[in-house]
């Protein structure tokens, strides 16, 4: 069996930005690979000005994790700083890494953008610390959005960086893996759907929510009266309408949309009652699992026991093809 890892940052609740772009992915993989899913609190500290929620945050995201289908007995679910080792393997990485690819990427350049003020160390090492963590574990397949294919095509190039300036093979270079829908637009119909920029939709919110939510979406903007027709190939309800509606339900919308038959508020109505139907058994199930609160803490203990064994046997394997006394 070949190996996944993937990460996430502790951003709480998850959206379905998360949902449809990675974590689709997580469940489906379990089948044919052995697993290990990681809550990186340790990227976190890179962007956050507090830690207050950390813990908070931390444990939401494990519930969305089980509650959407990640199966503990089989996969590793843990944190990242529960297994130390990455930070060590961080830092021997970015002694094959140019400073100036870091600062160059693209991803680096949107974040530096956006807090000024800290544009920290790890910040700029972000990349280094995240390709450790998937080299540590030697995965083969990383799934995730397409927002983070600059970070695995740098990891590939550490990886050469690495084994080539060593010669050595210990470290394995890992594949990418995106969904069918490998970004999802937000409710501002614009930018990728995502927390810090309040534009997301939270699995985990009750139907209401979710029907408040989906009302604020920006439709097709050449669309202004009810009387207008409207083009659904620039709208994004109709694309989530693509994922969460029957296919009968998408032709009537695409047909009547065109040519004024339905209302963009009716439309919507149908995508919302469509969506919470579609999340309705993940929501039963969150509920369920959140009784026991200790059992969220004890999986993500287990997981980092479990993932020390295999951390550990890498790093022995890495200090000596360094050459380190
Ligand atoms: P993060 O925490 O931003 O997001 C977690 C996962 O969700 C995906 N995602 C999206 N996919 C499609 N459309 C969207 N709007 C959207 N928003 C989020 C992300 O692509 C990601 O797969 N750097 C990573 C975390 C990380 C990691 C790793 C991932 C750290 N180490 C090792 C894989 C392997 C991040 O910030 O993801």
């Amino acid at each position: 069996k070949g190996r996944v890892f993937s990460g996430a940052r502790p951003t709480g609740r998850q959206h379905l930005g998360n949902y449809l772009g990675a974590m689709l992915n997580y469940v489906a993989l379990q089948e044919d690979y052995d697993c290990i899913y990681c809550i990186v609190d340790v990227h976190a500290l890179t962007t956050l000005e507090t830690t207050l929620d950390l813990r908070q945050n931390t444990y939401e995201m494990a519930l969305d994790w089980l509650a959407v289908g990640i199966r503990p007995e089989e996969s590793i679910v843990f944190v990242q700083s529960h297994v130390p080792q990455v930070m060590e393997l961080h830092t021997y990485l970015s002694m094959v890494t140019p400073l100036g690819k870091l600062t160059d990427l693209p991803t680096f350049k949107e974040k530096a953008r956006e807090q000024p003020h800290n544009v920290n160390y790890g910040l700029v090492g972000y990349p280094v610390l995240m390709t450790a963590d998937i080299v540590l574990y030697k995965a083969d397949l990383v799934p995730v959005g397409v927002d983070q294919a600059p970070h695995l095509e740098f990891a590939r190039e550490t990886v050469r960086s690495f084994n080539h300036r060593y010669n050595t093979q210990v470290l394995i270079e890992p594949q990418m893996k995106v969904t069918q829908v490998p970004k999802v637009i937000g409710i501002d119909g614009q930018q990728k759907m995502s927390k810090s920029l309040n534009n997301h939709i939270e699995l985990a919110a009750t139907p209401e929510e979710t029907r408040q939510r989906v009302m604020q979406m920006v439709t097709d903007p050449q669309r202004i009266r009810r009387s207008d027709p409207g083009n659904p190939d620039v709208c994004n309800v109709f694309s989530m309408h693509k994922i969460f509606s029957s296919p009968e339900q998408v032709e009537m919308v695409n047909t009547e949309c065109r040519r004024a038959g339905i209302g963009c508020v009716d439309c919507k109505k149908l995508f919302a009652e469509n969506l919470n139907h579609h999340l309705q058994p993940f929501r039963q199930r969150r509920e369920e699992i959140s009784q026991n609160p200790d059992f969220v803490w004890d999986v993500l203990k287990d997981g980092a026991k479990r993932a020390s064994q295999i951390a550990e046997a890498t790093m022995v394997e890495v200090r000596q093809a360094i050459g380190l006394p």
